[in-house]
This record gives structure tokens, sequence and C-alpha cells, in this order.
């Protein structure tokens, strides 16, 4: 299991007691990192990571949990990294790859968070983990707490997608739909986590935040050790992108990879806080208030590690992409009818921005790009279903398939 060397502010690079409860740095207000203690980690455990039964907790000794008896865990990680060469041909890229994490557990990226995040709850013996969110990570939650015999209270705005709120009810979590956008529902939730006391799972808890170096990880390993030359994310907080760049960084560490990905946000435009201080050549995101999108699960205006996603995004060269919601339409219908995989418009945003970076000529047609995908299609069905021809009703009768297949074909 993984031991912390360190708990340390990285933009001021003050230690902190690692036995206190996370709160935030107190000389600049920035959002904590563990920093799990690698001395201990040989070349000879790269091998056995690869014998060990899949899943993320094959990489163990990667994550601050102390005890296994402390894991819970609902066999997430291990996602297919699909060659997509239906779709690379379409849009111009020979060797680009789905990271497919519509499969997880509960059908989205944050079931590699929130097993830490619970393992740990269970680790400081917590009752009642909490969260505010736009639905996929309430969803999570709830289903890991039900797996750990822990109580779940979630925040998320009212008018999130049924189908999200409908899974972190069915898993016993108490569910309050607050009648504001996401960014007023998180700053309402944080006034209630200090009045109850809950172990809070928000992106200003650094244990949890480790979970997702595992795209690194499970990355590196698919494709032997080759660096990819671009990492797509789709981007609310700026975790995805600030941990999978960690990731890479660890295995940089040890000597088991050489270089890391140039690492992309992908926003949607009606809510791209971060991609608009990436434009302007700002080391901060830009708050903004989210106008309507489909990309619902991204539509943040505040996101509380955007100063480290920009940071991911200097260190290596990457980029930020705003992605209009036609723009990101297109891209979900693209990787539905090309790939076989249906995932919520917020998941298509990495995809959305490969293609434009493509057509920039930034990303060349030989690069080898990573595009991940975040959330399941069902999450949100009603924006597939808002574009969908109307449903051919007909009788049981050959001529009237005859008839539609006509026009169709
Ligand atoms: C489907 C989906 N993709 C991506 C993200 C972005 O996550 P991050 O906070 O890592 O930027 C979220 C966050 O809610 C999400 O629900
Ligand atoms: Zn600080």
């Amino acid at each position: 299991m993984g031991t912390v060397a360190r708990i340390f502010c990285p933009r001021c690079d003050d230690t902190v007691d690692p036995g206190a409860p996370p709160v935030r740095c107190a000389r600049c207000g920035g959002v904590l990192e563990v920093l799990v203690d690698l001395s201990r980690i040989t070349g000879d455990l790269a091998d056995e990571i690869r014998r060990r039964p899949r899943g993320l907790w094959r990489w163990r000794e990667f994550f601050p949990i102390a005890h296994e008896r402390s894991v819970v865990s609902l066999g997430e990680g291990d996602t297919p990294l699909v060659h997509a060469s239906r779709l690379g041909a379409e849009i111009g890229l020979e060797r680009l790859y789905i990271k497919n994490d519509t499969i997880l557990p509960t059908g989205s990226l944050k079931d590699r968070s929130v097993t830490v995040a619970v393992s740990h709850a269970r680790e400081v013996k917590a009752s009642v983990v909490a969260v505010s969110s736009t639905g996929n990570h309430a969803a999570s939650l709830a289903a890991y707490a039900a797996a750990a015999g822990l109580a779940a209270v979630v925040m998320v705005p009212a008018g999130t997608a049924a189908a999200k709120v409908i899974q972190a009810r069915a898993h016993g979590a108490r569910v309050f739909a607050i009648n504001a956008p996401f960014d007023r529902t998180a700053t309402f939730f944080k006034q209630a986590l200090e009045a109850f006391g809950w172990y809070s799972c928000l992106s200003t808890n650094p244990w949890r935040n480790e979970g997702k170096k595992s795209y690194a990880f499970e990355t590196w390993e698919r494709l032997d050790a080759e660096v990819p030359a671009w990492m797509i994310h789709p981007t609310a907080g700026g975790l995805g992108v600030s941990a999978t760049w960690k990731g890479w960084r660890e295995l940089n560490a040890l000597g088991w990879a050489r270089g890391v990905p140039r690492m992309v946000v992908a926003q949607a435009a009606a809510a791209a806080p971060i991609a608009r201080a990436w434009e302007a050549g700002l080391p901060d995101p830009i708050p903004v208030t989210p106008a309507d999108t489909v990309a619902e699960s991204i539509a943040v205006g505040s996101p509380s590690l955007g100063w480290r996603a920009l940071r991911a995004l200097r260190a290596t060269d990457g980029a930020a992409v705003a992605c209009a919601d036609h723009d990101i339409l297109g891209a979900q219908a693209l990787l539905a009818r090309l790939e076989g995989i249906f995932c919520e418009p917020s998941a298509a945003t990495s995809l959305a921005a490969a293609i434009a970076l493509t057509r920039e000529g930034r990303i060349r047609p030989s690069d080898l790009v990573v595009c991940a995908v975040t959330g399941h299609g069902l999450k949100q069905p009603e924006a597939a279903v808002a574009r969908a021809e109307p449903l051919v009703t007909i009788d049981p009768s050959l001529s009237e398939v005859e008839r539609h297949l006509q026009r169709i074909l």
C-alpha cells in the first residue's frame, strides 16, 4: 500500500501536518497535495503489477491508503484503451486512442477518485461521506458509500440529469437538489460541511485526488511504455489533467517512462474558465457564470484545481480548447456511430478538442493521441434523444419495414 511522504501546498511549497484533516493552504488558500513515498518502489514492482488482478488497485503503492483492509472497490480501473481507427480515419488521425471510461462501475470517471476517497474515509473512521456535484460524482460516491456501509450526503443543482440523480438515490444517499446553479450549490455545500462535519470528497481533498493518476499508469502499461504525444481530458475542476500529469511524472521519477504527454484541457465554450485563462496567458482561471450547455457535467465556473491544470499545460507545452455545443454533439455522434461508444456530451469534449487541434495543424496526423471519454451516454440520454430522428413505429408488416428501409438505405 502507499505511504504518505508529505502533504504540502504545491503553490508555495509549504508542508502541512499529515494527521490534520484536509484544509486549504494557510498562506495562499490553495488546494493541498499528497506526495506518496516512491522511494521503496523498484523496477521489479512494474513486473509484479502487470501480473496482479486487473483494476486500479494493482497500483496500490501509488495511492495514499495505508491498509489493504480499508480499500473499497467496485472493480474500477483498467478500462479499454481503444485504437479508434474508423474515427481516426474520418478526422485525419492515424493513432487516435479512446480511453473508454464510460464502462467504469457507475458509468463515469469519478469512480477513479471516489474509490480512493471512500477508502481513506474508512481509514480515518468517518461515518458520513459527502460531496456537491454536477451529478456523476454524486452517483459514484453514493455507490461506493453503499458498498462501504457508510452514509452519504450529496448536493446537486436542481435540474441535474434525472439519470444521475436516480443513481445516487438508488444507492441510498441522502440527495439534496439545490435551487441554484452548480457554483452556488458548491458554496452552500461548503457551509453545510462545516456545520455538520461530514467527510469531504470534494476536489479539495488531496487523498481523493490521487486516484486519477491511474489514467497515466494504465495508458503507460497499455502502450508498452510509449508516451502519447497528447492526452486530452474533458475538464471541469481541473483534476483529470493535473492528476494525469502527476502520474506521468511519477513514472518518470521511477525511470519507468521517458517524457510526458502534452496535456490538453477540453472545456465547453459556455463554461471555459481554464481555457480562457490559457488563451490570456494567466496562471489562474478566470471565474465565469456558466451559460447553458449540453455539457452539463463540466459546467463549472470556478474550478478549484484550475491553477494546477494551467501549470500542467505550461509544463507540458499543452493546449486548452473551448468547444462549442454543436461540435461537442458532433463528436458525441461520431463516437457512437464509428466506434460503438455512447458517451454523454461532456465526455465527448475531448474528441471535439482533438478535432479542433488537428484542423489547426497543432496535432499532426501521425501523433499518438489519447482522448479520455469520461461518462456514459445513458447518464444524460435527453441530449441524444433531442437530436434523434423520430422513432419509427409501425405495424408488424414486412411492406412497412421495406418502405422505411428504402428511405434510410
Ligand atoms: C463526465 C465528466 N467528465 C469530466 C469531468 C471533469 O473532471 P475534472 O474535475 O477532473 O476536470 C467531469 C466532472 O464532473 C465529468 O462528470
Ligand atoms: Zn500555498
